[in-house]
């Protein structure tokens, strides 16, 4: 594994205020900041030989949310199996009604509630809750603080935190209930936090200008309630937004039946969420199956990530310019970009049909593909899509982003099922900026020309 000596000497105590309302500790954040600034990915370890023991303390804590978790030189790996046995279990329980969600909610746990799902459902959700305001713009340190807060404010010890939203809910309150040593028990009322972000226990922040996702923890839930009855309340872009991450799981799981029937709830309009809610289980499965081999993304988690390389540039790039996007389009994308890669580099055959449907499933790759501009702007947001590529929390570079020699991290495939591995046995394929750069230049001009 590689390493990063860092020095010794202060450190530049930017936003000490909110670092110490998070985590005890003034230097946090600029820690962060200067291990986002050296371009460190997750897998370089943190070597603090040099660095002052007064300032140890702090390193240790920047360390264990820098991209979730960094390892560092001379640390003792605990075995696996003994954190998942202790702190990583869960149930995931489909339900047949609502109040079926509120069951093990006990008089002493917080239950948190995203504001547009009680604004809907208030008079069937039993028992008292908080409502808050959740939105990816705000999905960052200082909302965080805002739900420590909160939750310090109402949570005797030993006690649970339920949250009731989607995949923004319970990545804020996640992370904020993991800061302070709790687990969450999540209801999730998206079908995107349904099959996806609910499971997994990745919890965090963005952290811009770095990107989605940066910050946080890996903190499993105690407990997931999936009571398909909240996806009647959805529209269809938000569907579609799930149907993708579904669409994915499904790919990964080489199960191309399961891929023809949501394909299926796709095609009708509007989405067919009663075909939707008949898949759900088969869909987390696959992604249940992969986090119980993998839990810490240590490997073969990585996978998951399919589609997610540009996916996320595309989202951060869109978000930062005020354009309404959601996070199942951007995925699309990165997900019609990494077959045609697969195609190209690693042999995969029939990708075009699949490309037809993501493109059927997500009707604005065009819209999104406008977002740079002409051909003629591409040179112009070059520098700005690259560094987000190689910030990505999978990209591994040692080096600024500004560079020429990082390297671009694909999930890329050789058939449904079967991911295409490097040479050294790595679940990621690299690219050369150079190279990725073209790729990406002739994925944008065959979503503009066809
Ligand atoms: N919470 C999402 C994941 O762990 O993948």
């Amino acid at each position: 594994m590689d390493s990063f000596e860092w020095g010794s000497g202060e450190i530049a105590g930017e936003e000490a205020e909110l670092s110490f309302a998070l985590f005890g500790d003034a230097n946090v954040y600029s820690i962060l900041v200067a291990a986002f600034s050296a371009g460190l990915s997750r897998d370089t370890a943190w070597n603090l030989a040099n660095v002052e023991s007064r300032f140890l303390h702090s390193f240790h804590l920047a360390g264990k949310v820098f991209k979730r978790g960094v390892t560092f030189v001379g640390d003792i790996e605990t075995p696996i199996r003994h954190k998942i046995d202790a702190e990583h279990s869960y149930c995931v329980k489909q339900v047949d009604r609502l109040e079926q969600c509120f069951e093990t909610v006990r008089r002493d746990d917080v239950v948190i509630i995203d504001q547009g799902v009680a604004d809907y459902w208030r008079l069937q959700i039993p028992g008292k809750f908080l409502c808050f305001k959740f939105s990816e713009v705000e999905k960052n340190l200082l909302t965080v603080r805002a739900i420590v807060n909160i939750l310090r404010a109402h949570q005797p010890p030993r006690s649970r935190v339920i949250v009731v939203g989607g995949g923004v809910a319970g990545d804020l309150v996640g992370f904020a209930a993991g800061i302070l040593g709790f687990r969450c028990h999540y209801i999730p009322t998206t079908l995107l936090a349904m099959i996806d972000s609910s499971l997994g226990g990745k919890v965090g922040v963005n952290f811009e200008p770095w990107g989605k996702n940066q910050i946080g923890l890996f903190r499993s839930p105690v407990g997931v309630s999936i009571w398909t009855g909240w996806l009647s309340t959805l529209d269809d872009v938000q569907l579609r937004s799930g149907l993708v991450e579904a669409l994915k799981h499904a790919l990964l799981g080489g199960q191309t039946q399961l891929w023809h029937d949501l394909m299926d709830a796709a095609k009708s309009t509007p989405v067919n969420d009663r075909l939707i809610r008949s898949k759900i289980l088969d869909v987390i499965s696959i992604k249940q199956a992969v986090i119980s081999r993998d839990p810490f993304e240590r490997g073969e988690r990585a996978i998951l990530n399919f589609g997610h390389t540009l996916g996320h540039a595309l989202e951060t790039f869109a978000t930062k310019r005020g354009h309404s996007v959601t996070h199942g389009e951007c995925v699309a994308i990165g997900m019609i970009h990494a077959l045609r890669l697969s195609a190209e580099y690693c042999g995969m055959t029939g990708v075009e049909e699949m490309i037809s449907d993501l493109r059927l499933v997500c009707p604005n790759s065009k819209r999104l593909c406008k977002m740079f501009g002409t051909a003629d702007d591409l040179p112009s947001v070059k520098e700005e899509i690259l560094g987000l590529l190689l910030a990505d929390k999978k990209a591994s570079s040692n080096l600024s982003a500004a560079t020429d020699s990082g390297h671009v991290k694909y999930v890329l495939l050789t058939a449904p099922g079967s991911i295409a591995r490097s040479q050294s046995g790595a679940w990621t394929v690299s690219h050369p900026q150079a190279t990725a750069w073209l790729d990406i230049v002739k994925t944008w001009n065959f979503l503009m020309s066809t």
